[in-house]
């Protein structure tokens, strides 16, 4: 039998990247899916990479750093599956900004994507999760776990840093209903968040240099992610923690 066969999984930022290898991954092992992100194209080729394996998939597109398009996620898939297994979330922004050049909506637009919104979608699936006794991943990064010099995102490896502390905090609040919750911290996956970032050339160059020297077994794919996030959910006894899946970035 494949391994998540009837479970209802719900992946957020799954037009593209990670989330996209992760929903095509679970598509693979027999799971529903709920697949969220802002653009309907890149969605629909996510929806039918699942749907050709299989899977029965329902689309919702928005954007999740809108407080009010949190609960409808819970909310749309609980009506059409009835049920919620498991919550990855995953959607998130990388935008490059010293300090020293920050302005408040920036700051607040990150929040609201890297923070607000796993959190709320954890507090709105719960209730779903307890009858499941599920489980939720959250994707972090190394960011979280060390400050790499050159990058200049602080506010990302802060909100980064809230993230795996709600992971540890909400793994303890949910131990005693049989939900586990964990992180999975990426280093340097190949996909358009680490392809879209606004370096000058000069930047790039040194930051990729660096990047590349510390990765000592290369920069990911975002299947590699995906296997990750699988194996979290697939454990009985892991909860709480942070898992790097860092190609010996923090060990260089
Ligand atoms: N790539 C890396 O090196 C790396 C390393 C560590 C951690 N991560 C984390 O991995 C996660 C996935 O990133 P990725 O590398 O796969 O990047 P990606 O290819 O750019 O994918 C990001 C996803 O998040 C969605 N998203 C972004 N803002 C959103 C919003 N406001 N509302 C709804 N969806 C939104 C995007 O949707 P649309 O495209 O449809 O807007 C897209 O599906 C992020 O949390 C990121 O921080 C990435």
């Amino acid at each position: 039998m494949e391994k998540f066969s009837g479970k209802v999984v719900i992946i957020t930022g799954a037009s593209s990247g990670i989330g996209e290898a992760t929903a095509v991954a679970f598509s693979k092992q027999g799971a529903k899916l709920t697949i969220c992100g802002r653009n309907k194209e890149r969605l629909e080729e996510t929806a039918k990479k699942c749907r050709d394996n299989g899977a029965e998939v329902l689309q919702i597109v928005g954007d999740l750093s809108k407080f009010e398009e949190l609960k409808p996620v819970i909310d749309i898939t609980v009506s059409k599956f009835s049920r919620i297994d498991i919550l990855i979330n995953n959607a998130g922004r990388l935008e490059h900004c010293p300090i020293s050049e920050l302005q408040l909506d920036l700051f607040e637009d990150l929040f609201a994507i890297l923070v607000r919104a796993p959190v709320f979608l954890c507090k709105y699936a719960l209730p779903h999760l307890k009858e499941t006794k599920g489980c939720v991943v959250n994707v972090s990064s190394t960011a979280s776990l060390k400050t790499f010099p050159l990058t200049f995102n602080v506010s990302y490896e802060m909100f980064k840093a809230a993230l795996d502390n709600f992971t540890r905090g909400f793994s303890a609040e949910c131990a005693s209903y049989g939900v586990r919750v964990n992180s999975i911290n990426p280093g340097v996956v190949k996909t358009r968040l680490v392809e879209n970032l606004k370096y000058t050339k000069e930047q790039q160059e040194k930051i990729m240099e660096y990047f590349s020297k510390i990765h000592k077994l290369g920069f990911m794919e975002p299947e590699t992610i995906a296997d990750g996030i699988v194996f979290l959910c697939s454990s009985s006894h892991i909860t709480g923690i942070m898992l790097p899946v860092d190609s010996g970035s923090l060990n260089a």
